[in-house]
């Protein structure tokens, strides 16, 4: 860690805690030992993250009442398997996609038998509106509803979208998307890219299952790019929250930590690196796993924490969401993605590609009848498309504030 950083660390320290009451501030510190379990190692990472290697059994996961006798699955029952493109003959075109890992690797890797979990730090709780909403979205937030009669409610919660959606019933979603590093320009803002798999009605009730990357000053102290999940099943109201935060996912894997930084990120008109993720239901136990990568398959969410989801998702989203807060009277410009329009194409927008879905017959096939949702196309954009290397595909993303979009 710089010296800069730290002392940038201090003063948000400093900042923070004053506007934190002596209660709280004890509070914060009881919410840190109940979700920092004693690691048996710890590594360093060059962002300045610790990653504690828990033990598989001591993850916080198993702190929920309705978990406290949950017989940990250490494998799915089932993979779904599919239509799986030839990457290698991509590789030698001059489409180039390079694989990437997670900073902390640089320094150490956990054990078997341990999870890597991002250690959270008083000041990231401090960072947060209140001690209860630490790690959670707030209630505002709204995923798209593209059919929806509430744009109006959309719009005026600031969360912008620009989204490829299909509606039916899915049991799973895979995409393989590209990373970067998009400009937040206030730290209550931020910037993500994920798949979604939805369940139930828009109202209160939304079940939700997310998983990307994201940008999101207030929820890390930085603007690094990470890989999350989210989850609800009250449409961001009491239940859910990003990562390992609150009891909900259970990780088995070794390799991979929740929060963490990715690394390295694509450049404009540069080397491209991308993210496989999917999702999908074990039909047997009914639990949703999720596999990052060619093959780590990181743990799962139990059916248990889900009334919609336990069936199977009623819409699968994939593409962008930034939050507008407008500050300054114009439209924000944090940025979408790679920051670029779709038009831009292949080295500058930010894509997803191999776009599927888990069908009813718990097959991986590309999505039929894919449609678009955006906001306002003048600031963020989504376009699809279809060819032999990449299956399905969609560019989006876009700059924000523009001429276009003031
Ligand atoms: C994040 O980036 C913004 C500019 O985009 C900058 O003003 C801010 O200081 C950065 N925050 C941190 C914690 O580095
Ligand atoms: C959202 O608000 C913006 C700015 O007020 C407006 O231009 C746009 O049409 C609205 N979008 C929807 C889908 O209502």
């Amino acid at each position: 860690m710089d010296v800069s950083l730290i002392s940038r660390f201090t003063v948000l320290f400093l900042v923070a805690s004053f506007s934190f009451t002596s209660g709280n501030k004890f509070e914060a510190v009881k919410h840190l030992n109940r979700l920092n379990k004693p690691p048996i190692k710890s590594i360093k990472s060059p962002d300045g993250d610790i990653i504690d290697c828990v033990r598989i059994s001591h993850q916080s996961a198993f702190d929920h009442p309705s978990l406290k006798n949950h017989k940990i699955q250490m494998r799915p029952n089932f993979h779904p398997e599919g239509m799986d493109l030839n990457y290698e003959s991509m590789k030698v075109s001059s489409e180039n996609h390079e694989t990437i890992t997670q900073l902390w690797h640089l320094n150490g890797n956990c054990p078997e038998g341990t999870i890597p979990v991002r250690r959270t730090k008083k000041e990231d709780i401090l960072r947060a509106s209140s001690i209860n909403n630490y790690g959670k979205k707030n209630s505002l937030s709204t995923v798209a509803h593209p059919n929806s009669v509430d744009l109006d409610l959309i719009n005026q919660s600031g969360h912008q979208h620009a989204i490829a959606y299909v509606e039916g019933e899915f049991y799973g979603a895979k995409a393989t998307m590209n990373v970067w590093d998009p400009q937040i320009q206030q730290p209550n803002e931020f910037s993500l890219s994920q798949i979604w798999l939805l369940g139930g009605s828009f109202a209160s009730d939304l079940n939700s299952i997310e998983a990307g990357w994201q940008v999101s000053p207030d929820l890390y102290g930085d603007n690094n790019t990470r890989f999350f999940t989210y989850w609800t099943s009250d449409a961001y109201q009491a239940t859910g929250c990003y990562n390992l935060l609150c009891s909900g996912f259970i990780q088995i894997n070794n390799q991979i930590a929740l929060g963490a930084s990715i690394s390295p990120i694509s450049k404009y008109h540069g080397s491209q690196y991308d993210i496989s993720i999917l999702v999908w239901k074990d039909p047997e136990q009914g639990n949703w796993w999720m596999q990052f990568g060619k093959g780590n398959v990181l743990g799962y969410w139990p059916a248990s924490l889900f009334s919609y989801l336990t069936d199977s998702a009623s819409m699968i989203q994939w593409g962008g969401e930034v939050v507008n807060s407008a500050s300054d009277g114009q439209h924000t410009t944090t940025q979408m993605g790679s920051g670029h329009f779709p038009e831009e194409g292949f080295g500058k927008s930010s894509y997803f590609r191999n776009v599927q879905i888990v069908d009813g017959s718990n097959s991986l096939r590309a999505p039929k009848d894919i449609d678009t949702f955006t906001e306002q196309p003048n600031c963020y954009d989504v376009q699809t498309g279809k060819n032999d290397g990449w299956g399905s595909y969609i560019y989006y993303g876009g700059p924000g504030r523009n001429p276009n979009c003031p």
